[in-house]
């Protein structure tokens, strides 16, 4: 598996990019099922979790075309409406695939998805969706087994406001006979952005981005193009990056609304940040302040964003406060933290992290997308090398990021590992 090597100490300057999201280019593509025709999507990010779900929608029967950042998905002939259990395990969030399936066919034949790095990750939300929704579930041998003659709109309270179940209720209720209303919805930017190309392929969705949603079936939606909403996560994971240089940059194509809390925070931890229409600039102090954050439901903290600005806060001057609410383990790369020389103490969902001067270069091991990320952040402002091991986590999520810091004048490689 290959590795960063990373020369800690430089300044992060300049001005960078970002990518497509990744967590609204998944159920995006998802979307494309519904279409028994051409979708074409842009600003799709070239990572492996937008690998695993193209080669799922082909494993379908989809004829995929994958231009530079451009992907075009023609579903008109899917003749399978099973998701292959190893691409499952390898993301769970293949989970929506089944959504679009049962929205178009009615069937849809999956494995349970499994935990993974940072928590049980159940999809009791999206079974008990599915089930308010008419579709019979049975279980077969380990499988998941979808079916019904038609989805019926319903009523749906959600006990918390799942993503995945939100996005998963919305897919499935496309073509759904009458009106769903779900109540408890997400309201992430990513939700927005998938209600946004239904929309605009013919489908009735009013209310995403609240925490009330309302789908009224459609018999039938069009071709189209869409371009997919920039990624947050990664915008905010640069920022932190950046600022634990004590950086000054500029990052294009954002939606800084879209991370208000981080940025927010980061302001409060001593850096300047404008705003404007699609651009966020950023100048960090030589030290920053500490802070508390507690990860929250949007449009609160996002708990994607909590490994990473840990990591940042390991050399601020003073002590600071983590509550992590929405997982039960995303606090696995904080050992390897330790390691650098952090001081860190985990107390069940809650992280206190007593800044130091340094950070010291070793070798440290990616957790998980980003906690390996909080590794990397780490590592940029250590004293000395340090290694990251298994970077394939870090490479699902974000695109080019070691040409990204390079170009922000950042030592950062890749090397093959054993
Ligand atoms: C999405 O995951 C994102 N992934 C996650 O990003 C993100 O952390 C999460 O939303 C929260 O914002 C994608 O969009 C592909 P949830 P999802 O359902 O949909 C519990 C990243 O790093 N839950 O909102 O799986 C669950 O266990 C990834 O890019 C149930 O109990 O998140 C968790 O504790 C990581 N039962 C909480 O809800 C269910 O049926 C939030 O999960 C579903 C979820």
């Amino acid at each position: 598996m290959p590795n960063y090597i990373i020369e800690g100490g430089k300044r992060l300057e300049g001005e960078v990019v970002v990518s497509g999201s990744k967590n609204a280019s998944l159920p995006i593509m998802a979307a494309a099922i519904l279409n028994a025709g051409t979708t074409k999507l842009y600003n799709i990010p070239k990572i492996r979790d937008t690998r695993i779900t193209q080669d799922i929608l082909k494993f379908l029967g989809c004829k995929v075309k994958r231009g530079n950042d451009k992907i075009e998905i023609q579903a008109k002939n899917i003749h399978r409406k099973e998701i292959p259990e190893d691409l499952m395990h390898q993301m769970r969030s293949t989970v929506i695939l089944a959504g679009a399936l049962l929205g178009r066919f009615k069937e849809a034949k999956f494995s349970y998805p499994g935990g993974c790095d940072i928590g049980a990750r159940p999809i009791d939300l999206h079974l008990e969706s599915f089930k308010k929704l008419g579709i019979n579930i049975t279980e077969e041998g380990g499988f998941i087994v979808c079916k019904c003659d038609k989805i019926m709109g319903a009523k749906i309270d959600l006990d918390f406001p799942s993503v995945g179940a939100t996005e998963n209720i919305i897919l499935a209720s496309v073509y759904a006979e009458g009106v769903t209303k779900i109540t408890n919805a997400a309201m992430e930017p990513e939700i927005v952005d998938l209600a946004d190309c239904l929309n605009k392929m013919g489908a009735k969705i009013e209310g995403a981005g609240t925490n009330v949603i309302q789908i009224t079936g459609v018999k039938r939606l069009k071709d189209i193009s869409y371009t997919v909403m920039p990624d947050r996560i990664e915008a905010g994971t640069l920022l932190c990056m950046i600022a634990a240089t004590g950086g000054k940059a500029k990052l294009k194509q954002v939606v800084p609304e879209h991370i208000s809390p981080v940025l927010n925070k980061l302001r409060e931890c001593g850096c300047k940040i404008v705003e404007s229409k699609n651009e966020i600039e950023i100048e960090a102090p030589k030290k920053l302040k500490p802070v508390d954050i507690k990860t929250m439901p949007y449009p609160g903290f996002p708990t994607d964003m909590q490994s990473v600005f840990a990591s940042m806060l390991t050399t601020a001057k003073g002590t600071s406060m983590i509550i992590e609410n929405i997982f039960e383990n995303r606090y696995r790369y904080i050992p390897e933290l330790r390691r650098m020389g952090a001081k860190a103490v985990i107390e069940g969902k809650t992280a206190v992290i007593t800044g130091v001067r340094k950070l010291s270069g070793t070798t440290v091991k990616s957790t998980d997308l980003r906690g390996g990320a909080a590794l990397v952040t780490a590592g940029l402002c250590a004293k000395g090398k340090t290694k990251v091991t298994d970077i394939e986590y870090i490479l699902r999520g974000y695109e080019k990021l070691e040409e990204k810091l390079t170009s922000l004048g950042a030592i950062i490689y890749k090397e093959e590992g054993e």
